[in-house]
């Protein structure tokens, strides 16, 4: 039997879409900005790849062995194809994402069954790259840096996202921090228009969301083209933001220390709809190790920047990213980097152990740190991190705090929110109160959650 592309499917009412998206919130955006490019062209959502005649792996670079991940799953998904193939139905795999960006030519030479690379810049032709897959035998790879910007083409998203979404609003870095691919994966910085940004926020309320994350891979260094040829930074975007109504809550990631404007740090004291929480990297607490880390800025800069932000916003939240083991890591060095966190206290963070990266300078290093001293230093850092995670959660029991549900918990009436600090809080209620924020007296502080009870 002839295989049915899925361009040409009509025996289905609609046709299938599955997608696997791996790393950061950025990526779970590009994921659902490709749903909504394909849902014209008939496509929805399954939850089964063995169902879907269009599979799409969106993929990160940022750490460890990412392209062995990427090809470890492909083989999973090469079967399926065949499977469905043998039953007449032809399946169309993309891969997209960084890996794509960084990797696609190897990724092709491996695969061959692949039939289309595309960047996180070249998304926008996906259903062009479809359609011309479609009509000709072999691979189609769009990985170069287009001139257009691929939110111009992008339309905008018809379902509701539930309460809370994302919104990118910059992309790209030229910061070339020695560990990071992102530079070379995402390309350089650029902002988006003002009008662009507001005119999708405001759809997104009327789709129902109640609390927006603006997404940057250095969101704070957001520089966008404001009327009659004016450039808004990121404090005065987030103002114009908090005047949509029905928008409770604004937040922001991912922040670059040096970019932290005061006029940043002035909206968290000035405007109720900037959550009191920043999400700001330091990497190291070793002046010597930021410096090889080219972050441009020291461990007291970084301090005094947080004095100044709590000076501003005394009950702001903390947290960071860690990487240990970048190369030349003595001991002493990662002390700092204790010390630092001791001093500082953070609410919440992500560590790593440096993975080295293709193309990056760090990767050229002669003092690469062996794995079982990454480990230790991880294990080490990781304990203290969540003590203090832990002391966070436990200075909220007995207080009262706003949280916005979200959705159901797994026990039979309980649902679940955020509060204002990004904690998960659950309670048991009889009432459906998805989509409002509440207050909510906090009884008790689990592992990863809190639980409370209606005020
Ligand atoms: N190795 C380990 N961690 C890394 N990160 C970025 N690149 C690397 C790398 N090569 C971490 C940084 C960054 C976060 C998104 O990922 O901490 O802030
Ligand atoms: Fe990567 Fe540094 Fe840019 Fe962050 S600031 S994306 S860590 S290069």
């Amino acid at each position: 039997m002839a295989a049915i592309h899925p361009v040409f499917n009509h025996s289905t009412p609609t046709r299938q879409l599955h997608i696997i998206t791996w790393g950061c919130q950025m990526n779970v955006y590009d994921s659902n900005r490709m749903i909504d490019l394909l849902r014209p062209l008939g496509y929805s959502v399954t939850p089964k790849a063995e169902n879907a005649d269009v599979l799409i792996l969106n993929t990160c670079h940022i750490r460890d062995k990412a392209t062995e991940k990427v090809f470890s799953e492909l083989g999973r998904l090469k079967l399926i194809k065949e499977l469905r193939l043998q039953n007449g139905y032809s399946t169309l795999i993309a891969v997209a994402g960084c890996v794509a960006q960084a990797e696609g030519k190897i990724i092709l030479e491996r695969a061959p069954y692949v039939d289309i690379i595309l960047g996180p810049q070249t998304y926008h032709k996906l259903p062009k790259m479809i359609l011309e897959s479609s009509k000709k035998s072999g691979n189609i790879i769009e990985i170069d840096f287009p001139v257009e910007s691929k939110f111009d083409f992008l339309p905008s998203t018809s379902e509701a996202p539930g309460q809370s979404a994302f919104l990118t609003i910059q992309e790209g870095c030229d910061k070339f921090c020695s560990y990071c691919v992102v530079p070379y994966t995402r390309g350089a910085e650029e902002s988006r228009p003002v009008q662009a940004i507001l005119d999708e926020a405001k759809h997104l309320c009327q789709l129902g969301v109640k609390e927006i994350t603006l997404l940057g891979q250095n969101v704070n260094a957001y520089h966008g083209e404001g009327p009659q040829g004016s450039t808004w930074n990121l404090a005065k975007l987030i103002e114009k933001l908090s005047l949509i109504p029905n928008l409770l809550r604004i937040r922001y990631t991912t922040s670059h220390p040096k970019d932290m404007e005061d006029s940043l740090i002035e909206a968290h004291r000035d405007l109720p709809t900037l959550m009191p929480f920043v999400h700001l990297p330091v990497q190291s607490g070793s002046d010597k190790i930021l410096k090889a880390m080219n972050r441009g800025h020291t461990s007291d800069d970084y301090r005094r920047l947080i004095d100044k932000l709590k000076r501003h916003k005394p009950d702001i939240a903390l947290s960071s990213d860690f990487i240990v083991g970048h190369p030349g890591e003595s001991v002493p060095d990662f002390q700092a980097t204790i010390k630092l966190i001791e001093d500082i206290k953070f609410a919440q963070s992500f560590s790593f152990k440096y993975s080295p990266r293709p193309g990056t300078t760090a990767a050229l290093s002669k003092n690469q740190i062996s794995e079982t001293e990454k480990d230790s230093r991880l294990k080490e850092l990781q304990a203290l991190l969540n003590d203090q995670q832990t002391q966070f959660n436990q200075q909220t029991i007995h207080k009262t705090l706003p949280v916005l549900f979200t959705h159901r918990g797994r026990k039979p009436k309980q649902i679940v929110g955020k509060s204002p600090f990004l904690q998960a809080v659950h309670i048991t209620t009889d009432q459906n109160l998805i989509g409002q924020e509440k207050n909510v007296r906090i009884d008790e502080c689990l592992t990863f959650s809190l639980s409370g009870s209606l005020v």
